[in-house]
Protein backbone atom coordinates (compact mmCIF):
# COMPACT_ATOMS: atom_id res chain seq x y z
CA UNK A 1 0.00 0.00 0.00
CA UNK A 2 1.59 3.36 -0.82
CA UNK A 3 1.54 5.57 1.70
CA UNK A 4 1.02 9.15 2.31
CA UNK A 5 3.72 11.71 1.89
CA UNK A 6 4.26 15.60 2.82
CA UNK A 7 4.04 18.03 0.26
CA UNK A 8 4.59 21.48 0.94
CA UNK A 9 3.68 24.50 -1.54
CA UNK A 10 2.29 28.04 -1.96
CA UNK A 11 -1.14 28.27 -2.99
CA UNK A 12 -2.49 31.94 -3.85
CA UNK A 13 -0.19 33.52 -2.00
CA UNK A 14 -0.47 31.03 1.45
CA UNK A 15 2.15 28.26 2.24
CA UNK A 16 0.26 24.91 2.33
CA UNK A 17 1.23 22.02 3.81
CA UNK A 18 -0.50 18.68 2.96
CA UNK A 19 -0.65 14.31 3.32
CA UNK A 20 -1.48 13.53 -0.23
CA UNK A 21 -0.79 10.18 -2.14
CA UNK A 22 2.43 10.31 -4.69
CA UNK A 23 -0.45 9.68 -7.31
CA UNK A 24 -2.71 11.92 -7.12
CA UNK A 25 -2.93 15.50 -9.37
CA UNK A 26 -2.59 18.82 -8.38
CA UNK A 27 -6.27 19.45 -9.35
CA UNK A 28 -7.38 16.59 -7.20
CA UNK A 29 -5.55 18.30 -4.37
CA UNK A 30 -6.71 21.75 -4.96
CA UNK A 31 -10.58 20.67 -5.48
CA UNK A 32 -11.36 17.74 -3.02
CA UNK A 33 -7.97 19.11 -0.03
CA UNK A 34 -8.08 22.70 -0.57
CA UNK A 35 -11.62 23.39 -1.64
CA UNK A 36 -10.57 25.06 -4.95
CA UNK A 37 -13.33 24.56 -7.60
CA UNK A 38 -12.21 26.84 -9.94
CA UNK A 39 -9.93 24.70 -12.26
CA UNK A 40 -12.81 22.30 -13.68
CA UNK A 41 -11.86 18.30 -14.38
CA UNK A 42 -12.37 18.39 -17.84
CA UNK A 43 -10.93 15.36 -20.18
CA UNK A 44 -8.71 13.84 -17.52
CA UNK A 45 -5.66 13.61 -20.00
CA UNK A 46 -4.42 16.93 -20.47
CA UNK A 47 -6.05 17.88 -23.96
CA UNK A 48 -9.23 20.20 -23.06
CA UNK A 49 -7.28 22.87 -20.59
CA UNK A 50 -10.31 23.07 -18.06
CA UNK A 51 -7.80 22.13 -15.02
CA UNK A 52 -5.25 25.42 -16.20
CA UNK A 53 -3.51 26.67 -13.41
CA UNK A 54 -0.28 28.64 -13.32
CA UNK A 55 3.38 26.93 -11.41
CA UNK A 56 5.31 29.60 -10.79
CA UNK A 57 3.59 31.39 -13.81
CA UNK A 58 3.57 28.78 -16.02
CA UNK A 59 0.20 27.32 -17.11
CA UNK A 60 -0.18 23.34 -16.71
CA UNK A 61 -3.39 21.25 -17.44
CA UNK A 62 -3.48 20.16 -12.76
CA UNK A 63 -5.31 16.72 -14.30
CA UNK A 64 -2.15 15.35 -15.19
CA UNK A 65 0.37 16.90 -12.79
CA UNK A 66 1.82 14.71 -10.12
CA UNK A 67 1.12 16.63 -7.03
CA UNK A 68 4.37 16.00 -5.49
CA UNK A 69 5.60 18.15 -8.49
CA UNK A 70 3.83 21.25 -7.05
CA UNK A 71 6.58 20.55 -3.64
CA UNK A 72 8.03 23.81 -3.19
CA UNK A 73 6.37 25.66 -5.68
CA UNK A 74 3.51 28.66 -6.20
CA UNK A 75 0.66 27.34 -7.77
CA UNK A 76 -1.91 29.97 -9.23
CA UNK A 77 -5.55 29.04 -9.39
CA UNK A 78 -8.61 31.48 -10.75
CA UNK A 79 -9.80 31.92 -7.02
CA UNK A 80 -6.23 33.72 -6.63
CA UNK A 81 -6.61 36.27 -9.01
CA UNK A 82 -9.63 38.83 -7.54
CA UNK A 83 -8.15 41.12 -5.18
CA UNK A 84 -9.59 43.82 -2.46
CA UNK A 85 -13.02 41.75 -3.38
CA UNK A 86 -13.11 43.42 -6.94
CA UNK A 87 -12.44 41.32 -10.26
CA UNK A 88 -9.09 41.05 -11.94
CA UNK A 89 -8.75 43.08 -15.28
CA UNK A 90 -8.99 39.66 -17.16
CA UNK A 91 -12.31 38.45 -15.62
CA UNK A 92 -13.52 42.10 -15.91
CA UNK A 93 -12.70 42.06 -19.56
CA UNK A 94 -14.22 38.43 -19.96
CA UNK A 95 -17.19 39.68 -18.97
CA UNK A 96 -17.29 43.04 -20.86
CA UNK A 97 -16.74 41.50 -24.07
CA UNK A 98 -18.88 38.19 -23.74
CA UNK A 99 -16.22 35.73 -23.12
CA UNK A 100 -18.44 33.66 -21.04
CA UNK A 101 -21.01 31.31 -22.09
CA UNK A 102 -21.29 28.29 -20.30
CA UNK A 103 -18.17 29.25 -18.57
CA UNK A 104 -17.09 25.43 -18.21
CA UNK A 105 -13.44 26.55 -20.24
CA UNK A 106 -13.78 30.04 -18.65
CA UNK A 107 -10.92 29.67 -15.75
CA UNK A 108 -8.60 27.62 -17.75
CA UNK A 109 -8.74 30.50 -20.39
CA UNK A 110 -8.65 32.92 -17.94
CA UNK A 111 -5.63 31.44 -16.59
CA UNK A 112 -4.19 30.69 -19.88
CA UNK A 113 -4.03 34.64 -20.82
CA UNK A 114 -2.83 35.70 -17.72
CA UNK A 115 0.20 33.83 -17.99
CA UNK A 116 0.37 35.38 -21.72
CA UNK A 117 -0.50 38.67 -20.56
CA UNK A 118 2.11 38.65 -17.83
CA UNK A 119 5.03 37.68 -20.09
CA UNK A 120 3.61 39.72 -23.36
CA UNK A 121 1.69 42.91 -22.35
CA UNK A 122 0.47 43.45 -25.89
CA UNK A 123 0.05 40.73 -28.06
CA UNK A 124 -1.02 39.94 -31.45
CA UNK A 125 -4.12 38.02 -32.23
CA UNK A 126 -1.75 35.35 -33.16
CA UNK A 127 -0.16 35.16 -29.97
CA UNK A 128 -3.14 35.46 -28.48
CA UNK A 129 -4.30 32.06 -30.37
CA UNK A 130 -0.97 30.20 -29.68
CA UNK A 131 -1.30 31.04 -25.83
CA UNK A 132 -5.13 29.39 -25.82
CA UNK A 133 -4.22 26.75 -28.25
CA UNK A 134 -4.16 24.15 -25.22
CA UNK A 135 -8.04 25.42 -24.27
CA UNK A 136 -10.90 24.42 -25.78
CA UNK A 137 -14.02 26.18 -25.89
CA UNK A 138 -17.31 24.09 -27.11
CA UNK A 139 -19.46 27.24 -26.75
CA UNK A 140 -17.95 30.67 -28.13
CA UNK A 141 -16.08 29.87 -31.12
CA UNK A 142 -13.29 32.07 -29.66
CA UNK A 143 -13.74 35.24 -31.11
CA UNK A 144 -14.98 36.68 -28.13
CA UNK A 145 -12.58 34.95 -26.33
CA UNK A 146 -9.37 36.55 -28.24
CA UNK A 147 -11.25 40.14 -28.08
CA UNK A 148 -11.69 39.70 -23.94
CA UNK A 149 -7.94 38.98 -24.15
CA UNK A 150 -7.23 41.71 -26.44
CA UNK A 151 -9.12 44.47 -24.18
CA UNK A 152 -7.90 43.01 -21.21
CA UNK A 153 -4.24 43.75 -22.23
CA UNK A 154 -5.36 47.41 -22.38
CA UNK A 155 -7.48 47.18 -19.01
CA UNK A 156 -4.11 46.51 -17.99
CA UNK A 157 -2.42 48.63 -19.29
CA UNK A 158 -4.45 51.65 -18.22
CA UNK A 159 -4.24 49.72 -14.51
CA UNK A 160 -0.25 50.22 -14.63
CA UNK A 161 -0.51 54.10 -15.68
CA UNK A 162 -2.89 54.30 -12.59
CA UNK A 163 0.16 53.15 -10.49
FE1 LIG B 1 -18.62 27.07 -22.79
FE2 LIG B 1 -16.16 27.89 -23.38
S1 LIG B 1 -17.84 29.12 -22.69
S2 LIG B 1 -16.84 25.86 -23.22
Amino acid sequence: MTSKQTVKFVINGDEVELEVLPHWSLLKVLRDSLDLTGAKPGCGEGECGACTVLVNGIPINSCIYPIMEADGKEVLTVEGLAANNGLHPIQQAFLEKAGVQCGFCTPGMIMSAKALLDTNPNPSEDEIRHAIAGNMCRCTGYVQIVESIQHAAGLMADARKRL
